[in-house]
């Protein structure tokens, strides 16, 4: 399997004049004439070069427009790459983010080895760390399943991020570190939620879970079936009859990073393998792309790692039901009726509603940690797809703490979200005639629905829930985002970690 860890991210003190490397990146404000005295020396250098890019309209500093130069002779580099960050006013995190993402792509077309960003002075940690992950999550590729070994081969490229002075450096390269830290913690969901089922069985996801905490120091336990009947798991079994061959597991990851008995935030991420439907089949078209279901396992997987990696000072747990969704012989079928761990009966309506069923013991297993908070992520419902499409995920809960902490945390990363309502008329529409619940309350608030159902079954503590359906995918491609697995939600629940207070 290809390494984690395939770029090197450095920062150094140095004048941009002088430092040795392949390519070195120079950022640029949307409508600023080329001034400064970098600008100035290479446009004196290269014989009005630079400003005639900006004459003739060529490049104007827009957000991911970019200019390649000649160094001149005598420069420590080959190249220049200058590129527009967009308009100083108001400039957001992501533009940078953006246009490291823009800037990668565009360095591995060139094979570019050793690339530099010019620091200048307006470069804090933050607009580092941002550079950082844009670059690491823009020129992301899935080789695993490559044969040729020329495409499998990974370029050593070192990446530095270049300082004026000791000062500035040391401030820097926290946010470098931080950068390439959770770059490689959205790389990793982007791995996990691209191997085929075939590969990544439940077995094996909760072997690379344990794999993970070995080497980024969380501790790991993995319930098998019997354990699992022990604990009375039903819903979580009821959706893993239809599978003869692969069994569930319940994976379960503690980080401890606050102090000793404090309550810690529980996270929940949603592990099919393998979604089917079911006896209630989905239709064959794009049904491959049932494969990434565990999405939601991979994102609180991945996002373990990078706390853990950052050391962030709080207690963590992290649950993972896992199993596939299948048809066959002994499969779950609509009309049954299953008991969930907490007692609560429920009516299968249509089996291709199995997320909320796994989520549904998970949420009542948290209860034995005492949480402090909940936070469930899972590619639940399509419904999600008319509500906010590709663009970003809804949120629900009974906690608008939680809530609100999830969306100071959307907003410094960019990972959008919108709250949904639970209002009273959705859990109406999840009551059963004969059972307590049904699994499925119709098209009609589809990810609202769901949402209510989850709620029956969670404990007193502050819940919130993120429905990653479809931004989990992303479809065409976008400056730091490759078309396939997007990782969304592993950035989100790192910040949103990061900057936890007690509750
Ligand atoms: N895994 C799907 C949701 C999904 C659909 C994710 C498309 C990504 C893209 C989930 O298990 C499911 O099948 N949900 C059903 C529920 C319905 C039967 C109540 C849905 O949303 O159609
Ligand atoms: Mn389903
Ligand atoms: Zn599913």
């Amino acid at each position: 399997m290809a390494s984690l860890k395939s770029k090197n991210f450095l920062t150094q003190v140095g004048d941009a004049t002088k430092v040795v490397g392949d390519t070195l990146i120079y950022l640029c404000y949307e409508s600023e004439a080329p001034s400064g005295s970098f600008l100035k020396q290479l446009d004196f250098e290269t014989e009005g070069a630079v400003s005639a890019v900006y004459a003739n309209d060529e490049f104007a500093g827009k957000l991911n427009s970019t200019a390649l130069f000649r160094a001149p002779a005598g420069w420590g580099v080959r190249n220049i790459l200058l590129t527009g960050v967009g308009k100083r006013a108001g400039i957001k995190l992501d533009n940078f983010r953006q246009a490291a993402g823009t800037i990668s792509r565009h360095v591995a077309v060139k094979k570019a080895e050793d690339v530099i960003f010019d620091c200048q002075s307006e470069l804090d940690a933050n607009r580092a760390q941002a550079l950082v992950e844009g670059y690491r999550l823009g020129s992301w590729k899935m080789l695993d399943y490559k044969s040729d070994p020329e495409v499998k081969k990974e370029t050593n490229q070192t990446i530095s991020v270049l300082c004026a002075n000791r000062k500035v450096e040391n401030k820097t390269s926290k946010g470098v570190e931080r950068g390439a830290i959770i770059g490689a913690a959205v790389s990793q969901c982007r791995r996990l939620a691209f191997h085929p089922s075939n590969y990544l069985t439940p077995a094996k996801l909760a072997e690379k879970a344990k794999g993970l905490g070995k080497r980024d120091g969380f501790s790991v336990k993995v319930l098998n079936v019997t354990q699992i009947e022990k604990e009375r798991m039903g819903a979580l079994l009821a959706v893993n009859k239809g599978s003869s061959e692969n069994q569930a597991r319940f994976i379960i990851m503690q980080y401890d990073g606050g102090r000793k008995g404090q309550a810690p935030v529980v996270l929940v991420g949603k592990g099919v393998t393998f979604d089917t439907g079911g006896i209630s089949l989905k239709p064959g078209m794009n049904m491959y792309e049932m494969k990434g279901d565990m999405t939601g396992s991979a994102v609180v997987i991945s996002t373990m790692s990078a706390i853990a990696r950052l050391k962030v000072k709080l207690n963590v747990v992290a649950l993972v039901p896992t199993t596939e969704n299948m048809p066959s012989g002994d499969a779950l079928k609509p009309g049954d009726i299953v008991t969930a761990r907490n007692g609560k009966t429920i009516e299968i309506i249509n089996t291709d509603a199995e997320g909320r069923l796994i989520l549904a013991d998970a949420l009542d297993y948290a209860n034995k940690f005492n949480p402090q908070a909940v936070i469930d992520i899972a590619t639940l419902t399509g419904a999600t797809l008319f509500a906010l499409g590709y663009a970003g995920a809804p949120i629900l809960g009974t906690s608008k703490t939680v809530l609100d902490r999830l969306r100071a945390g959307s907003k410094a990363t960019a990972e959008k979200v919108w709250e949904l309502p639970l209002w009273p008329e959705f859990t109406t529409q999840m009551k059963s005639a004969i059972a307590d619940l049904v699994n499925s309350g119709g098209r009609p608030a589809g990810t609202a629905t769901a949402a209510a159902f989850l709620k029956e079954f969670i404990g007193d503590y502050p819940w919130a829930h993120i429905d990653i359906a479809y931004v989990d995918l992303e479809p065409s491609g976008q400056p730091y985002s490759p078309k396939g697995p997007s990782g969304f939600g592993v950035r989100l629940l790192i910040e949103t970690l990061a900057n936890w207070k007690q509750m």
